[in-house]
């Protein structure tokens, strides 16, 4: 099938990335969220880190007038009505999840492709609770999406091959490397990545090291671009409980289990990066 106009559903972390490489990459892109504010927030992100780009010589500014050109927001689902795929990355929250697609199948054609950018939900049940369980999959994106290269491609049970090979040459189309991942909790990177990070906290709980000395050791010792706490407050603490508990709630194994700290933090309202405050102050 052959996209042309593509819908973001969100424009937080990851709907504003991946409203970016889709306008970046020739597509017409409409990108939708709850209100002005948010919306107004998620472009400033694009306009920031294109704008960054042409300072750094890695973007030219006529690839960055072309990409803003491609791109639109809106606050509305009549927006998105002619678009072939919409890419819904809005919070990880099943319920949420399900009735923005309700709202969005009042809008678009029959033949409109939904993807969801979840990190850890069955993507056969978000399917099955729409009217197109065979256009329907995953496609999971890596923060900051601009930069990284993966892409992971999931089937529902539903997903047709039709569906499957669209969305594997659209995320090829957008410059990514996709994978086929298997639709179970956290597909690939998740399932390695989230109990590594988990226990990180365990250990921080325990006592292990400072958070400094935690994060130093994962960056000096074993090379990993960030140390667990940073990745954490860029991921978002938020994303990460909400992850850290549908995984545990499908696995029942304490590896998965969101750690009280975590929890706590969330409480807090000390989100990571995006707040201000998570592990670090920002
Ligand atoms: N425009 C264009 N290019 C840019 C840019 C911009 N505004 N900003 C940076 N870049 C380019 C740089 O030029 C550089 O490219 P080269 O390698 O070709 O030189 C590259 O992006 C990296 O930039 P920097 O060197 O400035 O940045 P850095 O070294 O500080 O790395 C990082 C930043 C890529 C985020 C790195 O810290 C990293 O990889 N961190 C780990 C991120 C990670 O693990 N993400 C996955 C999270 S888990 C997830 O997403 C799944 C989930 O469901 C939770
Ligand atoms: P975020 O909190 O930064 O952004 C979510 C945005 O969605 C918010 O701005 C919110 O206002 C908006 N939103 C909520 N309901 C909406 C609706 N009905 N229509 C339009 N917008 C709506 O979260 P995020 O980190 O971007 O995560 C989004 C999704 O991507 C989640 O499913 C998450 O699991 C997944 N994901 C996150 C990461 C990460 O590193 N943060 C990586 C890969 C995948």
């Amino acid at each position: 099938m052959q996209i042309k106009t593509v819908g973001v559903l969100g424009c937080g972390l990851m709907g504003s990335g991946i409203a970016q490489v889709c306008a970046a990459s020739g597509y017409r892109t409409v990108v939708r969220e709850v209100d002005d504010t948010a919306l107004q927030k998620g472009l400033g992100w694009i306009k920031k880190f294109l704008d960054a780009g042409v300072t750094r010589g890695k973007v030219t500014p006529e690839a960055r007038d072309k990409t803003l050109g491609n791109l639109s927001g809106t606050t509305t689902f009549d927006a998105l009505e002619d678009c072939d795929l919409v890419i819904e990355a809005i919070v990880e929250n099943l319920d949420a999840k399900r009735s923005a697609y309700a709202a969005l199948e009042n809008v678009v054609g029959d033949r409109t492709i939904f993807m969801s950018n979840t990190s850890s939900l069955c993507v056969t049940e978000l399917a099955a609770s729409t009217k197109r369980p065979d256009r329907f999959g995953g496609l999971h994106f890596f923060n900051p999406v601009p930069i990284m290269k993966l892409v992971e491609v999931i089937r529902a049970l539903t997903t047709s091959d039709e569906t499957y090979r669209t969305a594997f040459a659209f995320a090829q189309s957008v410059g990514k490397e996709p994978i086929t991942a298997p639709d179970r909790p956290g597909f690939i990177v998740n399932r390695l990545l989230m109990p590594y990070l988990l226990d990180a906290i365990r250990c921080y709980e325990n006592g292990l090291g400072t958070l400094e000395d935690l994060d130093k050791a994962m960056t000096l010792g074993c090379g990993h671009p960030m140390g667990p706490f940073t990745l954490l407050d860029f991921v978002g603490l938020d994303t990460s409980y909400y992850i850290a508990n549908i995984m545990f709630e499908e696995f029942r194994e304490p590896m998965y289990a969101p750690p009280p700290l975590l929890k706590r933090m969330v409480l807090a309202g000390r989100l990571g990066r995006k707040s201000g405050q998570g592990f670090y102050k920002y």
